[in-house]
């Protein structure tokens, strides 16, 4: 577990992604999820997208996270939600069933972990033609080494892949691409001019180690904003 996780989960992040719920709602509007379903969500954090998932008609949605105190928090927070599951387990190990799913959803979370190990166990739960939607960053290039070093460091990012790569190893993972959805500059904008702040629940104490991290976290937000995108890819098995 990398500090930068324990800081999301003391600060209780609920939209710890690029685009934030806005972006989940795009992408939910142009590829709206099949009714009558079982949905996984890998990295699930605080519940946020787990609740949308969750409101489409007779779903049932597994959320998963590798981190007690997400799972806690999202719990606590979604108390009243009966049909989503809440799962301390890691993509990389999880122990469950082939061809489970009919959709897995994953928003900023596989970057962080071994992708081809994540991706091949994702290809094995979901169902014969199941859907995979999955926000990453999309590396822009233009950072020196020593640069890309601190920020895969400073995030604890096992890869950081360019466009190309991605699909590259989509591919060779067996899915095909059906789309790649981006952001057209109307939801980073509302970040970059901080018109948006996702909801926080709190530590009742934060570390002073966590708000240094926070400080560090916001200082590479402003100075690697131009060598990233983020990026939905709609897959299928
Ligand atoms: C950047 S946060 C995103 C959280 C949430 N998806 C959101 O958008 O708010 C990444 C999340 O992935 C979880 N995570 C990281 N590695 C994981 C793994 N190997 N298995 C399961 N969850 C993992 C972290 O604990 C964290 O909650």
């Amino acid at each position: 577990m990398s500090d930068y996780m324990d800081m999301l989960a003391a600060y209780g992040v609920t939209e710890a992604r690029p685009g934030g719920r806005k972006m989940t709602k795009k992408l939910l509007s142009l590829y709206p999820l099949p009714t009558n379903s079982n949905i996984l969500e890998i990295g699930c954090g605080l519940g946020d997208t787990a609740k949308l998932l969750s409101e489409v008609k007779n779903t049932n949605v597994l959320a998963m996270d590798n981190h007690s105190k997400m799972i806690k928090k999202a719990k606590e927070r979604h108390l009243n939600i009966n049909n989503i599951t809440w799962k301390i387990d890691d993509v990389n190990d999880a122990n469950i069933r082939e061809q489970s799913f009919d959709v897995i959803v994953s928003e900023s979370v596989l970057s962080f972990t071994d992708l081809k190990k994540s991706l091949s166990n994702i290809y094995r739960w979901l169902k014969p033609n199941g859907l995979v939607y999955l926000l990453e960053p999309v590396y822009l290039g233009g950072l020196n080494n020593k640069e890309l070093r601190d920020y895969k460091n400073f995030y604890g990012f096992h890869s950081l892949l360019k466009e190309g790569e991605w699909i590259h190893l989509f591919q060779q993972q067996g899915f095909s691409l059906m789309d790649t959805v981006k952001d057209e500059g109307e939801i980073m904008e509302d970040v970059e001019h901080s018109k948006h702040f996702p909801e926080l629940v709190i530590d009742q104490q934060i570390d002073e180690k966590y708000i240094k991290l926070m400080e560090n976290h916001l200082y590479f937000t402003e100075n690697y904003l131009a060598f990233f995108d983020y990026a939905y890819f709609v897959l299928q098995k």
